[in-house]
């Protein structure tokens, strides 16, 4: 991750709040809410928290790309004549909210039209971890149930649009558009003209074809044009035109956009229900540095479908499928959550899901498959290293294939000699989605870290998956790290850690990031070990054990009250989170002797705050993700205590953009205008504690 420059300025305009009350929230208010979030170009959400947000109501504010811009989805519901708005802005009366309830893979609104009818609205943005097909699909749902709550029967006519602006970052870029039915299935095909492949402006895709469907039946009627006249025209009849504007223009010029209609008929308590899908079909999907040149890795699912429509039908076809796959899914998070940590652990746990997988795309063909991830909102690097460590919990719990799939082209890139440097690459390349790598070796130098990164994800991954044999494939590069490791650890050298937003430290020795190094070179032992090379692990293991003697003397304040880790070696007044201990647990190494944990449980708490325990002494703010790898491996009371902090925080936080990794522990909000952390994967790491059970 790389500290941010230049940022938006716009991010603590004041907050309007919306005039509807009375929602419920459950398991909590989050600061941004998912709805359609399935990669990191399908990524789109309503703010929450009141530094911009509305408090989480459906109705009344437009929702939102993970950056801020406006992404224009709008929902009429016409009931015995009358007009109400469901979702976005447009003008309209607004329905009331009455419960929004999340699980890991759907967002779910209650809503009371004029107290006649009842309207459940799922957004499901589906994970099916066992299944890449169904995976590698960038889509989302949206399924609206309705029924009579007052006992009478009402003529109900439901509406939905979305507008050009999903199709670019640059409102000024012409747009063009289709309408077309398949397989039962309508269709909207809305693009950006000029095609702009492998492109972005304000971390948009440039390129690719959206698709917004609906089931095709003779109460479905379709229409595009400008937002007033599609909009006036449903809201005055409680129909569509079945007719196409085709003066394709900006997507700011006269806002088209490309509405259904839906006569439900009358409708009475027993529910009726319609479903709709959006996504993004990217046959290209990713760039990438190979020994024999640069190529383009195609979206996986064009594996699996002769074309984008055949994926939209298939998609939009397979709902129940699909949400009864995502439905087992959430139940088995809530299981796991609550048996290892309580409700307030699966509050934080099915809140990171969508978030974690919302920025990777699974790529490639059926036999040669690569998961690309991009660092959402820091910097925009490909597969960046210490940002899949900590998400990788999330990745190892769902489908170690996962982190094997984000590994693979890191350990393929440095295998084929693209690489100059010694260490462990940072990233894959500067900027999704061009994963054109550091022939130059510049990439942002964090060698400690990486070496040990790659060496413990790899290691986790083979025991997870049971598969010595990539350990076998990867063991010369692995064992070129080593050499690094065993020169730098003890005595990290002045460079910048993961943390380094914070300002690389004064000193070097940093003591977390020395830890690292030294579980990476137990962890080395024990991958010798399981690949035959019995010297080697013989040597590692007695390089880790003669190190962490000295790290426990160099690293520690023993007479400090209650004695803890310092930030660096001999500053006894300063403390951090020692998240780099996790892997000794997760790995089963036994390196670190019990009584370095239950020091940091015993001293934890004498440094929280109301929101949990900062980053280290330098700052209040604090990282999430950090947070649950020490709660994982704490002690009991000090486990619930960062547990109940970050959930009671997920709740509280005036944070308006999806869930940051980065925020002050004493107001809940971003630390300032210059660090806000937004949609990043890094929230995959809260799954820590379920590698431990
Ligand atoms: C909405 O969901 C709730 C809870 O599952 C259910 O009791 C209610 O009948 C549903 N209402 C509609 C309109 O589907
Ligand atoms: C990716 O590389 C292409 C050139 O191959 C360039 O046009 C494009 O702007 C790059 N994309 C990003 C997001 O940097
Ligand atoms: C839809 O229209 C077709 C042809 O007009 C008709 O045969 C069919 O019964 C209709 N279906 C429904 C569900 O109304
Ligand atoms: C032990 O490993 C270190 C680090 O890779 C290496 O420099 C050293 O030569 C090895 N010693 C033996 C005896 O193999
Ligand atoms: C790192 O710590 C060691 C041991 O305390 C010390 O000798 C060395 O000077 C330190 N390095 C720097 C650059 O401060
Ligand atoms: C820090 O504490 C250690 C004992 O834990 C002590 O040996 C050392 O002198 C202290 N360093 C400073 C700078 O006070």
């Amino acid at each position: 991750m790389r500290r941010l420059r230049c940022l938006v300025a716009a991010v603590f305009a004041t907050s309007v709040w919306a005039s509807e009350e009375g929602s419920t929230f459950s398991p909590a208010r989050p600061p941004a809410i998912p709805l359609a979030v399935k990669s990191p170009y399908l990524s789109t959400w309503l703010e929450a928290g009141n530094d911009g947000g509305n408090g989480g109501y459906l109705a009344g504010q437009w929702p939102s790309f993970w950056t801020g811009q406006t992404v224009t989805w709008a929902g009429l519901i016409r009931v015995d004549g009358d007009v109400y708005t469901w979702m976005g802005a447009t003008g309209t009366k607004n329905v009331q909210q009455t419960a929004y309830e999340y699980t890991s893979t759907r967002s779910l609104f209650t809503m009371n039209v004029g107290g006649l009818v009842e309207m459940n609205i799922t957004f499901l943005s589906p994970i099916t971890p066992d299944d890449l097909k169904r995976q590698s699909l960038v889509s989302s749902y949206l399924h609206v149930e309705v029924t009579s709550i007052d006992g009478a029967s009402h003529d109900v006519q439901l509406y939905a649009d979305i507008a050009a602006d999903w199709v670019s970052g640059d409102t000024d870029a012409i747009a063009q558009w289709d309408y077309g039915v398949a397989d039962g299935v309508a269709y909207h095909k809305v693009y950006r003209q000029t095609q702009l492949l492998f492109s972005e402006i304000g971390d948009r895709a440039e390129w690719g074809y959206w698709y917004w469907a609906t089931d095709h039946q003779n109460s479905t009627r379709y229409q595009s044009g400008s937002a007033d006249d599609v909009r006036n025209m449903f809201s005055a009849t409680g129909e569509l035109a079945n007719s196409e504007d085709t003066t394709y223009r900006a997507i700011s010029d006269n806002y088209p956009v490309f509405a259904f209609s839906i006569d439900l008929g009358a409708v009475d308590p027993s529910p009726v229900r319609s479903l709709f899908s959006i996504g993004l079909a990217q046959t290209d999907a990713i760039q990438y540095a190979t020994k024999s040149g640069t190529i383009a890795v195609q979206s996986a699912w064009t594996s699996y479908f002769p074309d984008d429509v055949a994926a939209l039908t298939f998609f939009h076809k397979d709902y129940s499928q699909s949400s009864s796959l995502s439905a087992q899914f959430d139940a088995q998070v809530a299981r796991d959550s609550i048996a290892a940590g309580g409700q307030n652990y699966l509050t934080i746990t099915s809140l990171s899901v969508r978030q974690a997988f919302g920025s990777v795309q699974i790529c490639g063909s059926r036999d040669k498959t690569y998961a690309f991830m991009k660092e959402i909102s820091s910097d925009g690097n490909m597969n960046t290293v210490d940002v899949i460590f900590p998400a990788h919990p999330i990745l190892l719990y769902t489908n170690p294939t996962f982190l094997k799939l984000l590994l693979d082209p890191l350990f393929e890139y440095q295998e084929s000699s693209l690489y100059p440097n010694s260490w462990a690459m940072h990233d894959l390349g500067a900027h999704y989605p061009n994963a054109t790598g550091h022939p130059d070796g510049k990439d942002e130098p964090m060698p400690l870290e990486e070496c040990g990164n790659m060496i413990i994800m790899a290691l986790a991954y083979a025991l997870r998956a049971q598969d010595t044999g990539y350990l076998e494939q990867h063991y010369s590069l692995l064992k070129k790290w080593i050499q690094y490791l065993a020169v730098e650890s003890l005595y990290p050298a002045n460079q910048i850690s993961t943390d380094d937003f914070a300002g690389s430290l004064a000193h070097s020795n940093q003591t977390n990031l020395a830890l690292k190094g030294i579980i990476g070179i137990e962890a080395m032992s024990v991958i010798s070990r399981l690949t035959g090379n019995e010297a080697d692990s013989a040597n590692y293991t007695a390089i880790a054990h003669d190190y962490i003697d000295k790290w426990q003397t160099l690293g520690i304040a023993h007479d400090a009250d209650p004695p803890h880790t310092t930030l660096s070696y001999g500053e006894n007044d300063t403390h951090g989170l020692l998240y780099n201990l996790y892997a000794d647990t997760q790995l089963q190494l036994h390196l670190v002797p019990q009584s370095v944990y239950d020091m940091q449980s015993n001293f934890y708490p004498t440094a929280a705050q109301k929101y949990g325990v900062p980053l280290d002494t330098r700052h209040t703010y604090t990282k999430g993700d950090w947070e649950m790898f020490v709660a994982a491996i704490a002690s009991g009371d000090t486990r619930n205590t960062f547990i109940k902090d970050l959930a009671t925080w997920i709740n509280d936080s005036p944070t308006n953009f999806p869930l940051t990794d980065l925020y002050d522990t004493i107001t809940g909000d971003y630390p300032d205008s210059s660090l806000v952390f937004k949609a990043r994967p890094v929230m995959g790491g809260s799954f820590a504690l379920l590698l431990l059970n």
